[in-house]
């Protein structure tokens, strides 16, 4: 399974590659303006960096004008999805860059039929919403494994890219219902590490390794002599 950082904050995807678990960045409009900087300067940053695919949004809600940002876009860098929404100017413009060649990342997906859709348009990767369905009082993770399903019914090879992520169990789901990717805010995935019972335990090892005689430090001069040997 794969991880993405859903961001476009620079500090938190140096901080995700730090931790070496950054496969991918998305990004939207919303992600961009958080930031106050202007999108050529973003992308510039973030390509820099990312090795991995970096989903980047049109702005054009029509075919053409799809393709016009979505071939510049693609420009930018070997890595660069191209992220469009999936309305039915979208999915002609997918249908297109995908034809060419291009990963497409369909967006803003809220049914298993719009994914059924994408994936018929030849989708690289399709993202269920699935924070925002939980919002309306729906159940987002249903979509994905409806869509897992249907996906494995016929191989589509589009990839599951679980979006709207709110909390640990979202990415707990992902994983259990066999979704490709999970597209995290940098503040769930340090919600992932956490367990108040490590907490404890290590707090409770750390105590007890006092009682130890010598502790580490034994080991670590054993080795010390051992490298100095070996240098000779
Ligand atoms: O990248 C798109 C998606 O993850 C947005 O999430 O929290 O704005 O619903 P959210």
């Amino acid at each position: 399974m794969k991880f993405f950082l859903d961001t476009a904050l620079i500090t938190e995807i140096k901080d995700a590659l730090d931790l070496g678990m950054l496969d991918g960045v998305t990004t939207n409009p919303s992600l961009v303006a958080k930031t106050g900087k202007s999108f050529r300067e973003v992308i510039d940053e973030i390509l820099a960096i990312v090795p991995g695919p970096v989903s980047l949004e049109v702005t054009a809600t029509d075919c053409a004008g799809m393709l016009r940002e979505g071939r510049e876009l693609r420009k930018l860098g070997k890595n660069v999805v191209v992220k469009i929404p999936l309305i039915k100017e979208g999915l002609k413009a997918t249908k297109v860059l995908a034809s060419e060649g291009t990963p497409v990342n369909v967006t803003l997906c809220f049914s298993a039929t719009q994914a059924l859709l994408a994936a018929k348009a030849g989708a690289a990767y399709i993202s269920p919403f699935v924070g925002r369905l939980d919002d309306r009082g729906h159940e987002g993770m249903a979509i994905v494994s409806e869509i897992r399903k249907i996906y494995d019914n016929y191989a589509f090879p589009t990839e599951i890219l679980v979006a709207s992520v709110r909390h640990p169990l979202h990415v707990r789901d992902a994983g259990i219902m066999g979704a490709d990717v999970a597209t995290i805010p940098w503040k769930i995935l340090e919600d992932m590490i956490k367990h108040p019972l490590t907490d404890l335990g290590l707090e409770q090892f750390l105590k007890d390794w006092q009682k130890v005689p010598g502790g580490m430090s034994a080991v670590l001069a054993t080795q010390s002599k051992q490298e100095a040997v070996r240098a000779r």
